[in-house]
């Protein structure tokens, strides 16, 4: 059986996470999940770095102990992550008395064999990094070359690994294997390794919150081989109980930042090597989510952390996770916005999937009593199966290369086709054509068929959605999650009579806040120039006209087969309108007084021929009427007969 282990960095616990530690999680979640919906046997571990001098002065500073402090942290840290439903098989803290036992073990036997040595080391370093530095590294004026900040000339007895040893096998592992991702993080690291490395400080006798080294209880061992253990100290590689470990090791994949990238693509393999255990098969490098316009990176002291809890609570866990997994290609560094946050949602998943769900299954009551439709097997399109197979592939491929912002982008794909392909067929139309009837039935299937498929699809990214849009397909949920993969996304699993449960939106669309959105609106008004089509005109001091003069308005019956929100416009909505066999774009002013949801279906009076204009970028052909009351609210004019066709003149 296949089988796949995966893992994040192990976390300091010194402070609160925040979204960019949550990014990292997410993005190993998602993997994890995708991995066992494919049936492999999957281990996912994370867990928190809790040694190291910084944890003892960030205690210090609380009155607390080490262990008092980073208890609190650590619960704060798994709150975090059960509420963003991070599906982790094991949290390994490094205070663990197993995690101890086996980093220990690890130094004697490398010390044995004489891989480390005992020395004095003086040098440039860096306490906050915890990490000495060689003079030709550091940035001018004697900064640390990480994290930027004065580094102090230390000396101290200290023991050795020796790193040097090992620098040509893990030169040539690196070059010749896919062993660092993306590439450009593997050049990096070739061209580093090539201007030497050095034995590496592996102990320090100044630190004391740390694991001793075994033979020397002056000395702390240094935090990276601490740290880096825990991926097999997790496992129980080196205990009685190492089934776990003959089981998942070498390990998938450790993803990481791209910071400490260097610490895994060098420390971590040679220590491997040195213990004759094989090496990790993957480290992906990620990059980070910087915050705002000014892309910073995120820091307490900055006071730009962006607290996961507040958007969770506020929009919903999907809504994070999905922003986290889409927003930036997973490589790449990406910044965060709450406006670019709240346009992804909206767009995404308020307009895109949620309104092919809602439409769907408002189709499916309205012109099919609520129940899934028996496709017609005469006038059967390929539209959508083909494209899901297609997109299915696309997504695999992109998901077993690590991109998960692509694979999600091929979903979307077909989000959009089946938003599309309701507009091109119409149901509407067909349901008013009796000999059409078989090609009704058709759309509807496919469609909803499409939506089971997005559900399933969805599941390693998404963890409320699926559901929800199973139930309101009528499916039981634990039904979909029991089938295999290939039996989940063969086309064809919605069988035909099943009740749907049309509810409530699956992502209510979110207004921007007022600090931003006073200035959206002002814009969006100030571009739209006049009152926008479908707000009423003033009666007072309009002149008499002739018929003739009214004649030239043309006024038809029109339908609403879309609509939506129009971004960055708080007032306008974007209506798509059947009038006859002719299909209508307009943008109207009337989103302070309709959700697009109520709009689709409803038969109103269009004023067909007026010049087209483009209001915030969006053609309008034509204004649709509506009457205002003094208070400013505002009423539709609608047909007293709702079947009346469309396309029908009104005079
Ligand atoms: N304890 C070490 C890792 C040891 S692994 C054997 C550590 N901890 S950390 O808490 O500082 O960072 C953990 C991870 O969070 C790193 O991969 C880091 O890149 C990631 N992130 C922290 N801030 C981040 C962003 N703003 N954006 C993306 N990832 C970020 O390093």
């Amino acid at each position: 059986m296949t089988r796949f282990y995966i893992t994040t960095p192990i976390y300091y616990p010194s402070s609160k996470l925040h979204i960019g530690h949550s990014y990292t999680t997410v993005a190993a979640d998602a993997l994890a999940r995708y991995h066992r919906r494919l049936g492999h046997e999957t281990y996912f571990l994370t867990g928190t770095d809790e040694h190291g001098q910084k944890i003892e002065r960030a205690a210090l500073a609380e009155g607390k102990t080490p262990i008092q402090f980073v208890d609190e942290i650590v619960a704060g840290i798994k709150e975090l992550w059960a509420a963003l439903h991070i599906s982790y098989d094991d949290f390994i803290r490094t205070t663990e008395e197993r995690h101890k036992k086996v980093v220990q073990k690890i130094f004697k036997q490398l010390y044995d064999q004489g891989d480390i040595y005992k020395s004095s080391y003086e040098g440039w370093y860096c306490t906050p990094c915890e990490t000495f530095w060689i003079e030709s590294k550091l940035k001018e004026g004697n900064l640390c070359p990480d994290c930027g900040r004065p580094v102090e000339w230390t000396k101290e007895e200290s023991y050795f690994f020796r790193l040097s040893k090992y620098a040509d096998r893990l030169l040539r592992y690196i070059e010749e294997t896919d062993f660092i991702q993306p590439a450009s993080r593997k050049n990096e690291m070739i061209s580093f390794i090539n201007q030497g490395l050095e034995d590496l400080c592996v102990s320090r006798s100044t630190v004391r919150w740390g694991i001793p080294v075994p033979f020397d209880e002056k000395q702390t061992i240094y935090v990276w081989i601490d740290a880096l253990s825990n991926y097999i100290s997790a496992l129980g590689w080196g205990t009685e109980n190492d089934e776990l470990y003959r089981k998942f090791w070498p390990a998938d994949v450790h993803l990481v930042g791209k910071e400490i990238v260097r610490f895994h693509t060098i420390i971590w393999p040679c220590i491997l090597m040195a213990l004759g255990l094989p090496l990790p098969r993957k480290v992906f490098g990620h990059g980070w989510l910087l915050f705002g316009t000014q892309a910073e990176k995120m820091s307490k002291s900055k006071g730009n952390v962006v607290d996961p809890f507040v958007l969770i609570d506020r929009y919903g866990v999907d809504a994070v996770r999905y922003y986290l997994l889409r927003e930036v290609p997973f490589g790449a560094d990406g910044t965060y916005t709450e406006e670019a946050f709240i346009l992804r949602t909206n767009n995404d998943l308020a307009n895109d999937l949620g309104n092919l769900l809602s439409r769907t299954t408002q189709m499916i009551n309205k012109f099919s009593d609520g129940r899934v439709p028996e496709p017609d097997p005469a006038s059967d399109d390929r539209i959508l199966s083909d494209l899901a197979a297609e997109v299915l592939r696309e997504f695999q491929e992109a998901m077993d290369r690590l991109e998960i912002s692509s694979a999600l982008v091929a979903l979307w794909k077909l989000v959009d086709r089946a938003n599309k392909y309701i507009d091109e067929q119409a149901p509407w139309a067909l349901a008013r054509d009796p000999g059409r009837a078989g090609q009704l039935r058709t759309v509807l299937y496919n469609l909803a068929e499409t939506l089971r498929l997005l559900g399933v699809a969805l599941t390693p990214f998404l963890v409320q959605t699926p559901e929800r849009i199973w139930d309101q397909l009528g499916l039981e949920p634990a039904q979909v999650r029991t089938l295999s993969w290939e039996e989940a996304v063969a086309w064809g699993g919605l069988k035909p009579g099943t009740v749907i449960r049309r509810g409530s939106p699956l992502f209510p669309r979110i207004e921007l806040p007022k600090e931003n959105g006073d200035s959206v609106a002002k814009e969006g008004r100030a571009q739209s120039g006049e009152p926008a089509a479908g707000a009423a005109q003033p009666t007072e001091g309009v002149a008499e006209i002739e018929y003739d003069d009214f004649a030239k308005v043309e006024l038809k019956v029109a339908e609403v087969v879309e609509a939506e929100r129009i971004p960055k416009a708080d007032r306008l909505l974007r209506l798509v309108l059947q009038v006859g066999e002719e299909r209508r774009q307009i943008v109207s002013g009337i989103a302070q007084h309709y959700a697009p949801e109520e709009l689709v279906g409803k038969r109103i009076i269009l004023v067909a021929n007026l010049k087209p204009k483009k209001l915030r970028g969006v053609e309008s052909h034509g204004m649709l009427l509506a009457a205002t009351a003094e208070d400013g609210s505002l009423s539709l004019v609608t047909l007293d007969k709702p079947d009346f066709p469309t396309g029908m003149r009104v005079k």
